[in-house]
């Protein structure tokens, strides 16, 4: 995805090429210096750049070297030999990055970039699970924090969280901490999904045990608005984010990771696009496929996302500031955890 160019006045002219249906030119000019100079520094330090789906497209399409979701990019982080990696993307997908290579050096360009998902669940709230179901297997979707992965017997993704469950041939499990992923996941795998009280006995059967996170996107997406589309763009494929609400996911024709939904539009001859995610995302499609009509309902933002800039992308680069430190014997076992989704493949 990164731009290679000699001058400034090439960069320009290359992220004019791939970028003029969606960022105004002014702002082309301005963006064009700070990612010419991103690139340069990248390879005079030997660093790797990953970027998120949800980065802004004058990001997104100019600087990393590797994009997608974030299965692809704990991936990329594992078996990277380049240091420093630039993580744009929030603290927990930095965080699994420098667990998952802790001898690199993992830069943040952001104070704080959370998520509402990470932040709704903490290390002793999972220890408390644990004593209260001992034996019943921990999993804990990748937006969470290490201490949370420390707690937990695997991770998953959006990318495989159905499989990932089925991986453990266990009738119960507890799944952490998107109450929407999960539900998801429990009508895909055939499953209860079930919030007992203090005193509430477990029911028999094939159950998840949730807990009630939520992201404060994709939780704000509803039924109506898929509705409303659909009079309004007849035949309009509509995709939601697996973190989306199970009526809002009943509603529309896919729901995967950040990649599929991606490839999805690459791949579909259908009229309109609707993207039920961040909007940023629905950019950098319609970068990509300037033919197509892709919709998106861009009054819900993710501001942690948001967080990342070009301006602060280059200040980490040049400063090596703004580094993820994991301790050790919490990245350990954290690491266990990651790698063993990872061998799921
Ligand atoms: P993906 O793993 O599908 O990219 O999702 C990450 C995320 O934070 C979605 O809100
Ligand atoms: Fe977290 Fe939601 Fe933002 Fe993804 S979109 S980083 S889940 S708050």
């Amino acid at each position: 995805m990164s731009i290679q160019a000699n001058t400034v006045q090439e960069t320009y002219i290359q992220m004019q090429a791939k970028l003029a249906k969606v960022v105004p030119d002014v702002e082309l000019r301005i963006k064009a210096e700070l990612v010419y100079e991103i690139n340069r520094l990248k390879k005079e330090r030997g660093a790797l750049i990953l970027g998120h789906n949800y980065m802004e497209p004058a990001l997104y399409h100019t600087v990393p070297d590797i994009v997608g979701d974030s299965l692809e990019l704990s991936r990329k982080a594992a078996e990277t030999h380049q240091d420093p990696i630039i993580f744009c993307g929030v603290r927990f997908m930095a965080e699994t990055a420098k667990i998952l290579n802790p001898s690199k050096t993992v830069l943040l360009p952001a104070k704080v970039a959370g998520c509402s998902l990470a932040s709704s669940i903490s290390a002793a709230d999972v220890r408390a699970l644990k004593t209260r179901y001992p034996g019943v297997p921990v999993i804990s979707y990748i937006n969470t924090y290490a201490d949370v992965k420390a707690e937990s017997d695997i991770i998953c993704t959006s990318g495989n969280a159905s499989r990932v469950v089925e991986s453990l041939s266990c009738d119960k499990v507890i799944f952490l901490p998107d109450q929407f992923l999960a539900a998801n996941v429990a009508h895909e795998t055939g499953r209860t999904i079930v919030y007992p009280g203090p005193q509430d006995e477990l029911p028999a059967g094939k159950i998840i045990i949730g807990w009630r996170g939520a992201c404060e996107v994709h939780e704000r997406f509803s039924v109506d608005d898929v509705v409303q589309i659909r009079k309004q763009f007849p035949g309009v494929a509509v995709l939601a984010h697996p973190e989306c609400p199970p009526d809002v996911v009943a509603a529309s024709d896919f729901s995967q990771s950040t990649s599929r939904m991606v490839s999805f539009v690459r791949e579909s001859h259908a009229p309109h696009f609707l993207l039920l995610t961040e909007c940023s995302m629905a950019d950098n499609i319609i970068a990509e496929n300037p033919n197509k009509d892709v919709l998106r309902l861009c009054s819900i933002r993710c501001p942690h996302m948001n967080e990342i800039t070009l301006e602060d992308t280059l200040h980490a680069l040049r400063a090596n500031e703004q580094k993820i430190e994991v301790p050790a014997d919490i990245a350990d076992r954290a690491r266990g955890a990651l790698q063993r989704m990872l061998a799921i493949g």
